[in-house]
């Protein structure tokens, strides 16, 4: 049976040193980390997510600032909200969550975030310098780079040669994984909906990534005995068993099964998930850092 990899574990460790490194730049030059997170509407996922985000923040010790605003705000009004936060010294990281209400321009509200206060690592700039390999001066996206510390916490840092398989092709996950683990050396293969022969080919990987948003897709046997399984799906799903009405979360990769092949597997929730939130609170940390020069 498979190593279950522990990301709320992992996940507080890097909490605990984004603390201890707080502490050390509010005593050595007196500056708070501070991270502004926007929500248009009422998604309650999204709801969910961002109060969790603001949580943490001040456990880490930042100064956290939420902008709630309703659905009906124009894009207008979000862009001049933005154009604040980018100007405003106390803010080193500003996270808009999508999604965006339809009539606003996701994308351009992503593009009128500081570059240098994208957390999220989806500004043009921090895209380019992922995939152009400057990682010392990007913001990678929280997930991807999450996802690849449990990675080197199973496998070591040192991935050479060995084969990947991402499930998804999202600019949010499944690109900017891919671009993490061909810098790591490794060999990547980017999957979605037209791939031929999916299972055939996630068999090959010695590191398999599922990042569909497809609940329980990826199936037993479509692992290679001995992988790495990174399930970065979050999908609630009916359960009967529970009671009328009752739900419950489930991953991309259907796990009772896959974890009988795989030699490590991230659970959902308690895997990636936590993983998520800690590496927002580095970015914000290292933009502080970046911004105190
Ligand atoms: N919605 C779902 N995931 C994310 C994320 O990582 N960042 C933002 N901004 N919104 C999201």
């Amino acid at each position: 049976m498979a190593e279950i990899i522990d990301g709320r574990a992992v996940a507080d460790e890097v909490v605990q040193t984004v603390k201890r490194l707080t502490g050390e730049l509010v005593d050595a030059r007196a500056i708070t980390p501070g991270l502004a997170v926007v929500i248009v509407g009422e998604d309650p996922a999204s709801q969910v997510y961002v109060s969790s985000k603001g949580r943490k923040a001040k456990e880490c010790g930042f100064h956290s600032v939420q902008h709630t605003l309703p659905a009906e705000t124009s894009e207008e009004q979000l862009v001049a909200i933005v154009h604040d936060l980018n100007a405003d010294p106390a803010i080193h990281g500003i996270l808009v969550q999508l999604p965006l209400p339809a009539h606003i321009d996701a994308g351009r509200i992503i593009q009128t975030i500081a570059p240098e206060k994208d957390v999220d690592g989806f500004h043009y700039i921090n895209v380019g310098k992922l995939g152009t390999g400057e990682l010392d001066t990007a913001f990678v996206p929280c997930t991807p780079a999450g996802s690849m510390l449990l990675i080197e916490r199973v496998r070591g840092k040192d991935l050479s040669g060995l084969s990947a398989v991402v499930v998804g092709r999202s600019n949010i996950v499944g690109k900017p994984m891919a671009n993490l683990l061909l810098a790591a050396n490794c060999t990547v293969t980017i999957a979605h909906s037209r791939t031929k022969d999916l299972p055939a080919l996630a068999r090959t990987a010695d590191i398999l990534v599922a990042a569909v948003g497809r609940p329980e897709m990826i199936k037993g046997d479509w692992v290679k005995p001995g992988a790495t399984v990174i399930d970065v799906g979050i999908n609630r799903i009916a359960a009967p068993e529970k009671g009328e009405g009752k739900s419950r979360l489930v991953g991309d990769v259907a796990f009772a099964e896959a974890e009988k092949a795989a030699g490590a597997i991230t659970p959902v929730p308690g895997g990636v998930g936590p993983m998520t939130i800690a590496l927002l609170m580095a970015n914000t940390l290292v933009s502080a850092y970046r911004a105190a020069g």
